[in-house]
């Protein structure tokens, strides 16, 4: 038996509990088969690997390091290619790139990659030109085309997803070790459609301030060649661990340990709308050992979140959690601080990190729903300043973002304008930012991080 060993947990025991936003699956057998043969496939993961992660997040718990989570609100078999999954890498490293250098912060890279498919709605229905069906749940779950046949819910889709993770996952590793993330390509990561903006300028301005310290490094010894670290990047996956019967079929016991891992990807996150009293998620993730996210809305009463920290870690082991704190750039000041001093009073190790883009939804003039980037800087800067009031260390940044050169979200500093909405929206849930968004954003976060190393080392002068 495992020391870490939750008590009272299996795989299922999560079924005894209350399970919202769960597709209803018509025929049990085909459910059955579907899970039984995913219980046969190899895990995505390793449960070491879901351990180092936890070690990389218990340094930024401490203060030392920066979360950068990001990728599509919602993956899709439809838009599943090599250019699409190399696109938000390349996009994913250069940010960390400016937030390692411009923020001088280590960085946790985290992809919302290869296996972020289901979805939580709000409604459980659909109605067009009268026409009234069941709501688009993601890829995993039914079809996003508004036909009673696309919209059923059938199990087969899991194992589908399982292989576009997998595949996404081989790319990733790959990219990540094969030479592709070698510093000395950073000037090749430039895109395009960033290269003429201001944004651009700046990042060749620090690739080449790199390339230069580098070759200072070189000549003193230190290359890629002797320093791995050099040659390649850590990445990890992750998703909402909604749909539980995929979940728990991907479950397994650790053969070094004897401890659970849910080996679906490197960390799983609880959404705002399943992290309740008695919730079927809550329960499945208690016993699994990964890191675990979990969102944190306006609706979070700091009683309930203590609640949720002594159930998910009751060891106060430092990785296991991440508070990803989805506010809404008007309330995030308001509402945050007293999330915040609850923690800190109660000793429970975490990493704080803002999701800018889940309580900043608008419906456009254009009828589009969109995200106006300004706002999502409000929030940033709102996470931010309520840190550095507390004492605590703003942590990491959870954003749904695309290298794809999209107009989904407004603003920025290449404008798009509610009229330009239609040109590129190919979002198949919440619009993301494009890749020069994200890198606008780095910029400003890596500000955020200088003046919160000002403010702690006038504390500790
Ligand atoms: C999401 O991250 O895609 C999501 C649904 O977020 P939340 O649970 O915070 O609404
Ligand atoms: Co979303």
């Amino acid at each position: 038996m495992a020391v870490n060993q939750a008590s009272n947990w299996t795989p299922e025991s999560w079924k005894a509990r209350e399970a919202r936003h769960l597709p209803a699956y018509l025929d049990a057998a085909d459910l059955g088969r579907v899970e039984t043969a995913l219980g046969h496939y190899p895990p995505l993961v390793f449960a070491g690997e879901a351990r180092a992660l936890k070690a990389d997040l218990a340094q930024v718990a401490a203060g030392k390091g920066f979360l950068l989570q990001g990728g599509d609100c919602a993956e899709s078999f439809a838009e599943f290619n090599a250019n699409n999954i190399r696109d938000t890498f390349r996009v994913l490293l250069q940010m960390a790139v400016v937030l390692t250098f411009a923020g001088k912060q280590p960085v946790v890279k985290v992809g919302r990659m290869a296996g972020q498919f289901a979805k939580p709605r709000s409604a459980q229905t659909e109605t067009i030109g009268g026409a009234e069906l069941p709501s688009y749940f993601g890829d995993i779950i039914n079809g996003i085309d508004f036909t009673p046949d696309s919209r059923r819910n059938d199990p087969e889709r899991m194992l589908k997803a399982y292989a576009q993770s997998a595949a996404t996952l081989n790319l990733l590793r790959a990219f990540s070790n094969g030479g592709y993330a070698n510093l000395r390509q950073v000037h090749k990561w430039t895109l395009d459609h960033i290269a003429g903006s201001p944004w651009g300028a700046k990042f060749t301005d620090m690739a080449d301030r790199i390339g230069e310290a580098l070759d200072f490094m070189a000549a003193c010894g230190v290359d890629p060649q002797t320093v791995p670290q050099l040659q390649g990047t850590s990445f990890y996956t992750s998703h909402e661990a909604l749909l539980l019967p995929y979940e728990a079929a991907l479950t397994r016991q650790d053969s070094l340990t004897g401890d659970w891992y849910d080996c679906s990807a490197h960390m799983l996150w609880i959404g705002d709308r399943t992290r309740f009293d008695n919730s079927a998620h809550v329960e499945f993730l208690r016993g699994v050992r990964n890191p675990i996210g979990v969102k944190c809305g306006p609706s979070l009463e700091p009683e309930m979140l203590l609640r949720l920290l002594d159930e998910l870690n009751p060891s106060h082991e430092a990785g296991r959690i991440t508070l990803i704190a989805r506010y809404g750039h008007d309330k995030v000041e308001a509402g945050l601080p007293k999330l915040v001093r609850a923690v800190k009073a109660s000793g429970h190790p975490v990493v704080w990190s803002c999701d800018p883009m889940h309580g900043n939804v608008v419906k456009a003039d254009s009828g589009y729903k969109t995200r106006p980037f300004e706002r999502i800087l409000g929030e940033v800067k709102g996470f931010f300043a309520v840190h550095r009031a507390e004492g605590t260390h703003a942590g990491g940044i959870h954003i749904e973002m695309t290298g794809q050169n999209v107009t989904e979200c407004t603003g920025g500093l290449i404008d798009i304008t509610d009229a330009n909405l239609a040109a590129r929206y190919h979002t198949h849930c919440d619009p993301r930012l494009n890749g020069a968004q994200s890198i606008e954003l780095a910029f400003l976060l890596a500000e955020e991080l200088n003046l919160e190393a000002k403010e702690r080392d006038k504390a500790a002068a």
